[in-house]
């Protein structure tokens, strides 16, 4: 007798007819027909399951704070939303972080994303945004993984106090180092800044996630000494370096040396599609540059790529819902990966490829896996990435925590059907 059996499933591996059966809170049986029982079952009816939604990149501190200062981003820069995250704090309190980061985990769960990368920025000495999302890391706990990041807002070197409040922050039990050395006071700076947090992240042994060369400048190259240390410090495979967005703009040259590099130092990288469409390009006049990350090339080379949200409904970004399919799509577009490869690495750079880079442990759908999928209202990843679906059910170590019924539309059309749904009906016809 299973806990759940689900029946018929596609995975995105591309294998059809498949059935998942869940025990003890474990995957137990990946197959074809498998018999027995269990206490709920579900009929897949051929739909996609995929592993959950992984978010490799965002802020629980920031989001759903839009407004909270009383204005919008009217540059839309980076620049204008981080002076208007300064100007939110003195609105921040533990008790609205905490309804609001609790708010966005409730909104995560109902689109299959399990999983989060949250920076949490210790420019503040109160460490008031630390204490609150410790407190909903282990709240969620049960449902979904929060993993945080220690992020100087401000720059390493903003202010004297900032060297100690990372020691505090990983005291309170904040997982990964981050960084911001692009935004340094000077360049020199932003060297020894990444420096020094690799050193210290090496000698606790933990993970680097830093903001790196978030800006349109093809000289910013602050990844070049993070992918050296990387190296130096032996800590290949728990380095990530997110947004690079200059990347886009380097010199070609530089650029491919770079990827290679990065790749067989073990750095990660992790682009976020949306806001980097968002604020990147904003001095531009015409062409504007997309500002991302080279992907395809950096996947080419072997190097690991995530895709993260980074913002919803904050000071940079005025929109979002937590769903990573909006990413993987957004992505899709401006990397130009839209072949069926691509559209299937881009659905690996928001499922199996963030678990990956965040270090999650029993991800994916085979057998011993912890019990954790999705079903979603769609036939394979690349559907998926064009439909954007409901999530039928969402499945958290072998409960079914989150369902979203079927959409379906009731046409009044002469001669045509009565009801049409995104999948079938375009399969039928096509
Ligand atoms: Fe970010």
């Amino acid at each position: 007798m299973f806990d759940l059996l689900v029946r018929n499933t596609t995975l995105p591996d591309g294998r059809t007819g498949i059935d998942i059966a869940a025990s003890g809170g474990k995957i137990v049986a990946v197959a074809p027909s498998i018999a027995g029982e269990a206490a709920r079952e579900i009929d897949a009816g051929g739909l996609l399951v995929t592993p959950p939604f992984v978010d490799a990149h965002f802020h629980l501190d920031g989001t759903l704070t839009l407004g909270l200062a009383g204005k919008p981003n009217k540059s839309g820069t980076l620049a204008e939303g981080i002076r208007l995250w300064g100007e939110t704090q003195p609105f921040l309190t533990a008790e609205g972080l905490r309804k609001r980061a609790l708010a966005y985990c409730d909104l995560a769960v109902s689109q299959g994303l399990l999983a989060i990368r949250s920076h949490v920025d210790i420019t503040d000495d109160s460490l008031l945004g630390v204490e609150v999302l410790a407190e909903v890391k282990a709240a969620v706990a049960p449902y979904l993984d929060v993993q945080l990041v220690a992020f100087p807002q401000m720059g390493y070197f903003s202010k004297p106090s900032m060297p100690g409040n990372f020691i505090r922050a990983l005291d309170m039990g904040v997982d990964v180092v981050g960084g911001i050395p692009h935004l340094e006071p000077t360049d020199a700076l932003g060297h020894l800044a990444t420096t020094a947090l690799c050193t210290l992240a090496a000698e606790r042994g933990l993970m680097v996630d830093m903001h790196c060369d978030e800006n349109d400048d093809p000289l910013s190259r602050q990844i070049e000494t993070l992918t050296y240390e990387t190296r130096r410090l032996g800590m290949g495979g728990r380095v990530a370096g997110s947004h690079l967005c200059s990347m886009h703009s380097m010199d070609n040259f530089f650029a491919a040396r770079l990827i290679e590099r990065m790749a067989s130092a073990g750095v990660a990288a992790i682009a976020n599609p949306i806001a980097n469409m968002t604020l990147q390009g904003r001095i531009d006049t015409y062409p504007k540059r997309r500002g991302m990350l080279r992907a395809p090339e950096l996947m080419a080379a072997g190097a690991a790529v995530a895709f993260g949200q980074d913002s919803v409904l904050d000071p940079w970004y005025p929109m979002g819902r937590a769903d990573m399919l909006d990413v993987a799509h957004m992505g899709a577009h401006v990397a130009h990966m839209t072949g069926d490869d691509g559209l299937r690495a881009c659905f690996a750079a928001v499922t199996e490829n963030a678990a990956r880079i965040i270090g999650l442990d029993g991800y994916g759908l085979a057998p011993g896996c912890n019990a954790d999928f999705v079903l979603l209202q769609a036939a394979d990843p690349a559907d998926a990435i064009r439909l954007r679906p409901v999530r039928l059910a969402v499945v958290r170590r072998g409960k079914v925590i989150a369902e979203t019924p079927m959409q379906t539309t009731r046409l009044a059309l002469p001669g045509r059907p009565d009801v049409i749904d995104p999948v079938r009906s375009v399969r039928a016809a096509s």
